[in-house]
């Protein structure tokens, strides 16, 4: 099976993308999803990174006080690479075993930190969705209600637009509202498709 990455900066379109994937029947793993659960209460990896971190990052109730830790790993570039090394890992294991549990011509693999994690190598081609860093910010802004700060700081720990894009094998343009996503998106199914055919 055809492993497709889909990666490209914070509010991107990532998420916006790979819906349309689904739409047309093809299955998306997704980064976040799987790092999501891997930190639900009861998870071995909960169990880790309080060991790590200290019960202050927990709730009353046992679950992970994900506001703490993140202000926590935010401010301190030491502690977000504990945290990195222990979910990283866990995340490419468990995209790993979903990924052997399917049957298709290609899948689509929802990596934000494809490039930032040095794990090109477990895709065979990388789709990079882009926008400028501007669209990005007022995005993310309407979102997540952060600070312009916040994300132009997140922005500055992700690889740069010029990177992601030398890199891409594939790019959608995503910078403005009407640009046809959904055509883009047809257009590189049936390249993918043609792609896996070939490699049967
Ligand atoms: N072409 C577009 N026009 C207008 N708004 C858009 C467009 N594409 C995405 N958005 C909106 O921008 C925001 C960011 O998009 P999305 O969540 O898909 O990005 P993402 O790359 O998955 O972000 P993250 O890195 O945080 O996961 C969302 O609120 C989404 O609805
Ligand atoms: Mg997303």
């Amino acid at each position: 099976m055809l492993k497709v990455g889909l990666t490209g900066g914070i509010g991107c379109g990532k998420s916006t993308v790979a819906k349309i994937f689904a739409d047309l029947n093809i299955p998306v793993l997704d980064a976040d999803h799987v790092a999501h659960r891997l930190v639900e209460k009861g998870q071995p990896a909960l169990d880790q990174i309080q060991q790590a971190f200290g019960t202050a990052i927990l709730n009353p109730d046992g679950s992970l006080n994900r506001k703490n830790l993140r202000e926590l790993v935010f401010s301190d570039i030491e502690q977000k690479r504990k945290l990195e090394s222990i979910l990283h890992p866990l995340i490419y294991q468990a995209l790993q075993t979903e990924l052997e549990q399917l049957n298709a011509p290609y899948c689509i693999i929802s990596i934000p930190l494809l490039f930032e994690t040095a794990m090109t190598h477990f895709v065979d081609r990388i789709l990079v969705i882009d926008c400028p860093v501007e669209t990005q910010i007022e995005r993310v802004k309407m979102r997540d209600n952060l600070t312009v700060e916040r994300i132009q700081s997140i922005i500055d720990n992700q690889v740069s637009r010029v990177f992601r894009k030398a890199k891409a094998d594939d790019l959608i343009d995503n910078s403005t509202t009407d640009y046809r996503l959904a055509e883009q998106v047809k257009k590189l199914h049936n390249l993918y498709l043609s792609l896996s055919a070939c490699r049967d």
